[in-house]
């Protein structure tokens, strides 16, 4: 299961102020990746199949951040392509949550989610843009529509669902991109993925810019490694050998959270950050530093 919190909205400022890695990069495993990916399907093929159902019940960043977020006092929105996940996530939140099916790189679901929040609770605090995909590819096996697909949604995706959010955000408002320590590092199998994210880091900077003025913040959360079922996505049945990989390759030697990137959202969303715009945080033990 996993989850895509989108939008927190309501009062959520006044409670919330109290409150990869260099990954197989050596060709036995790039070639292990190449035939786990013919073999299995893409990631979304694979995501929508039924070993997701059946064995894949951790959480995502999304819905763990959605979680914490209602704790603190938010109401929050979320949105995802799969309803039944939708359903499931609003069951396990609980309280102050409303689920609109949607996908990010189709931009009538994005005028009809923020229709819902217009007139439901008219203005927005904070946006949380998280969507994403990954399926790794060697370049010389990128076709055009894996190249469209993965722009449409980690990078297209998350542009227009914060210029559509705009009229809705108060004055004081926070825009948090979810990023990846990807970018930074040149990792074969990773170069459509990886410059989705730089578009992010790129979109803060230029909103910093454009939106100071207007009270409103923008910063990019980069996590490494996290344990949610985008790993298995990419991996499959070499997860655990992957996991144990990461965990040489991190200075801390383990594998982050999701409520440690969501504990990152709180802080970004709250007024304990009340003079940070524009970087790009790094959830990640250390690993982007090394
Ligand atoms: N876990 C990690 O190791 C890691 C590391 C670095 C960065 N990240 C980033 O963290 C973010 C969250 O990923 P995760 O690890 O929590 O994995 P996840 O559980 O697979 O979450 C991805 C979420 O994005 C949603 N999504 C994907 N395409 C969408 C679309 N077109 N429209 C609307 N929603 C869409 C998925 O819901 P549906 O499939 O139902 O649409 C799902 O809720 C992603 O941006 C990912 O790139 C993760």
């Amino acid at each position: 299961m996993s989850y895509l919190p989108i939008i927190w909205c309501n009062d959520y400022r006044d409670n919330a102020s109290n409150a990869v890695a260099r990954v197989a990069t050596e060709p036995r495993w790039l070639q292990k990746f190449g035939e786990f990916e013919s073999e299995r399907g893409t990631n979304h093929e694979r995501t929508t199949g039924e070993n997701r159902r059946h064995h894949w019940g951790s959480t995502g960043i999304g819905l763990a951040t959605a979680k914490r977020f209602v704790k603190e006092g938010a109401y929050v929105f979320i949105t995802g392509r799969r309803q039944a996940e939708l359903d499931k996530a609003v069951a396990e939140i609980g309280r102050n949550v409303t689920a609109v099916q949607g996908d990010v790189s189709n931009l009538d679901d994005l005028d009809r989610l923020y229709k819902e929040v217009e007139t439901k609770k008219g203005k927005l605090d904070v946006l949380f843009a998280n969507a994403g995909i990954v399926e790794p590819k060697p370049t010389a096996a990128v076709s055009p529509e894996h190249y469209d697909k993965t722009f449409d949604v980690n990078a297209r995706g998350v542009f227009f669902a914060v210029q559509k959010a705009l009229p809705l955000m108060k004055e004081g408002g926070s825009i948090i991109l979810t990023g990846s320590g990807i970018w930074q590092k040149g990792i074969p199998i990773y170069a459509t993925y990886g410059a989705t994210k730089a578009a992010l880091r790129s979109f803060v900077r230029t909103w910093t810019a454009e939106l100071a003025g207007k009270g409103i913040r923008a910063n990019v959360i980069s996590p490494g490694p996290i344990e949610t079922p985008i790993l298995k996505g990419q991996f499959g049945e070499n997860t655990d050998a992957m996991k144990e990989r990461f965990k040489t390759m991190i200075p801390m030697g383990r594998i982050g959270k999701p409520e440690e990137v969501a504990s990152a959202a709180v802080f970004l969303a709250s007024d304990e950050s009340s003079y940070i715009t524009g970087i790009d945080l790094p959830v990640d033990g250390g690993v982007v530093a090394v």
